[in-house]
């Protein structure tokens, strides 16, 4: 093809691609569906391009995002609300998201915090010291520790189910950065590949698990160089995390239903923390505040991901969540989430930790 019609064609897309939020249904739905379905697979290069079969499948499936999307679209509040249109996950079924992109036994493995020692209580060890709740400093507007320098970039879990170890990692390069002013990517495999206690590698874990591994264990944490991520679940080899001194002293595992502003609290006072969320409505988010539909009850978690701000200046106050799916999902691989009434489950569980080297 002659560049001018590459460059044509890829506008043309990015076109249609931007008008899918606000599309009207027309009496033509399943056309209109086709010509949609047919640009999306050029947009994500989808390999079913071929294979009928497949192809019929999965326009099934993008079929029922799109009519979840126009629903979801009508709901919208403000410019500001979330917008829904296809992503790389809408021609799964929510069956097929949940398996590849979440964990749906998330809720079960978290059950035991709610009933243990850890849950709603500081977890220290003796060396350990969590002092942040006699520190009051006011509550700012906003808050983006992005802005600070203490948040290293976006990653991609790919198919690996470790949403639990990639937040947890993202709070220890945090509290490095916010102590000691470098920023440095820490080992998220490490954590697949080793971390017992309840957790299974690619296959699922959670974060008040792995805290308690990683302090119960004197665990030192290698860096992602010296211990780089492979997507899925390897032999674990902790002499490679010999070299390095750095270890979680303890760790809060709290729930802030109905007390958001205790959550703030930790944000400006502590640093960036780690929760436990419902991530089923996010598989056609394109961007925007999540106001509406994303069930906030415990035994719907199925992911997780680091808080690392919100804003209270808008209308639509809401967190600045950083997800794991990549930089091209979302906003630039962040997905914004209204305040105050547990949405999405964001208040269940909210871990914040404490290192040492
Ligand atoms: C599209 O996918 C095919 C394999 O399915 C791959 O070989 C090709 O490089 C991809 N192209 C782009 C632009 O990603
Ligand atoms: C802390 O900062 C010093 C000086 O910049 C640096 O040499 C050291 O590696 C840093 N420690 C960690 C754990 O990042």
């Amino acid at each position: 093809m002659e560049w001018r019609t590459v460059a044509l064609s890829v506008f043309m897309i990015s076109l249609c691609f931007l008008a899918i939020p606000i599309r009207v249904p027309s009496s033509d739905t399943t056309d209109d569906d086709l010509r949609l379905f047919e640009t999306y697979i050029l947009r994500y290069n989808k390999s079913y391009r071929h294979d009928p079969i497949e192809y019929d499948k999965r326009f099934k499936h993008f079929q029922i995002s799109l009519r979840g999307i126009e629903k979801m679209n009508k709901l919208r509040t403000s410019p500001e609300s979330a917008y829904y249109g296809p992503t790389k996950y809408s021609d799964l079924s929510e069956d097929e998201f949940l398996k590849l992109a979440l964990r749906r036994d998330l809720s079960t493995r978290a059950e035991r915090h709610r009933i243990d020692r850890f849950m709603r209580q500081k977890y220290s060890s003796a060396e350990g010291n969590l002092i942040r709740y006699e520190r009051a400093v006011r509550i700012p507007p906003r808050l983006d520790w992005r802005t600070k320098g203490v948040v290293t970039p976006v990653k991609s879990q790919g198919n690996c189910g470790a949403c639990w170890a990639y937040s947890t990692v993202e709070c220890i390069e945090s509290m490095i950065a916010i102590k000691n002013h470098t920023l440095t990517s820490y080992s998220v495999q490490e954590m697949i590949d080793c971390a017992d206690n309840n957790n299974f590698g690619c296959q699922g874990g959670d974060i008040c698990s792995l805290l308690s591994w990683l302090v119960d264990n004197k665990v030192s944490v290698s860096t992602e160089s010296l211990y780089p991520v492979t997507g899925k679940t390897d032999t674990c080899v902790l002499e490679r995390s010999a070299k390095s001194t750095v270890r979680v002293t303890d760790f809060t595992c709290d729930s802030f239903i109905n007390t958001e502003d205790q959550l703030l609290d930790v944000l400006v006072n502590h640093g960036p923390v780690a929760v436990a969320v419902n991530a089923l409505t996010w598989q056609n988010y394109l961007g925007g505040i999540i106001q509406f539909h994303c069930d906030g009850s415990f035994k719907m978690l199925n992911h997780a991901v680091q808080i690392v701000g919100y804003d209270n200046t808008g209308k639509i106050p809401y967190y600045i969540v950083r997800n794991s799916w990549g930089t091209l999902f979302g906003n630039d691989g962040y997905i914004y989430i209204a305040i105050g009434n547990n949405l999405c489950g964001i208040a269940n569980q909210v871990s914040s930790l404490n290192v040492i080297w």
